[in-house]
């Protein structure tokens, strides 16, 4: 089902020239947990049509690096973004960080991803909950020791277990819900910090 409610944000987004209104989900979230900083290397994992990556380019400065990956075709309107690099690639392709031209781990990982919905509300939440898995494993590869990762998901019976086994990998979970997310959505984030990397 196409759902595009022209609310207070999109008509923000729109003005403030961000490609969609989910902005103010991660600036909501950065303000209260500072997932983000300064020359940060990130991974924005689901990044189309990019205003985390618009967000986040600013918000590490010219010498962070964001890198973006969709299947979607690469949005040509963020070529503006030098410390920006996009890839148009299936989260369950990725192996290593060859796959991404990178040598050493992110910083922080986002993932902002969202299955194609049915409207079948169980089997998307499990699609949701199946994206989550496949990057959890690839966490050792992708986030260095002390690295903080933010992600959306649907809520259902299996999350408050996924959850709870993040806590042996991570120092402080929290789970939030943005003020920009809609009331009927069951999405909501998580934000995992102080990554313990047993693999390095
Ligand atoms: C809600 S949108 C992301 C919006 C984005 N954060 C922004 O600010 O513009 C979710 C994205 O997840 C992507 N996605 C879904 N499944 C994926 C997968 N298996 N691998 C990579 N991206 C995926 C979709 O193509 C979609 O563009």
């Amino acid at each position: 089902m196409s759902f595009k409610v022209k609310d207070h944000y999109y008509k923000k987004a729109k003005a403030q020239k961000y490609f969609a209104r989910s902005i103010y989900k991660l600036e909501e979230i950065d303000k209260k947990h500072q997932v983000l900083k300064k020359q940060d290397r990130v991974l924005d994992l689901g990044y189309y049509p990019g205003s985390w990556m618009q967000y986040t380019s600013e918000k590490i400065g010219p010498d962070g690096v964001v890198v973006g990956i969709d299947i979607q075709e690469e949005n040509q309107k963020l070529s503006y973004l030098k410390n920006a690099k996009f890839y148009q690639k299936d989260i369950f392709s990725i192996k290593s960080l060859d796959d991404l031209e990178m040598s050493t781990p992110f910083d922080v990982v986002l993932s902002d991803m969202a299955p194609s919905t049915t409207g079948i509300k169980s089997v998307d939440q499990a699609r949701s909950v199946e994206l989550i898995e496949s990057t959890l494993l690839l966490l050792p590869v992708l986030l260095k020791k002390e690295g903080n990762y933010v992600f959306k998901i649907f809520d259902g019976p299996d999350v408050q277990g996924l959850i709870s086994n993040l806590r042996k990998n991570f120092k402080k979970i929290f789970q939030f819900k943005p003020k920009s997310t809609r009331s009927i959505s069951k999405e909501f984030f998580v934000i995992a910090k102080g990554y313990k990397n047993e693999s390095v």
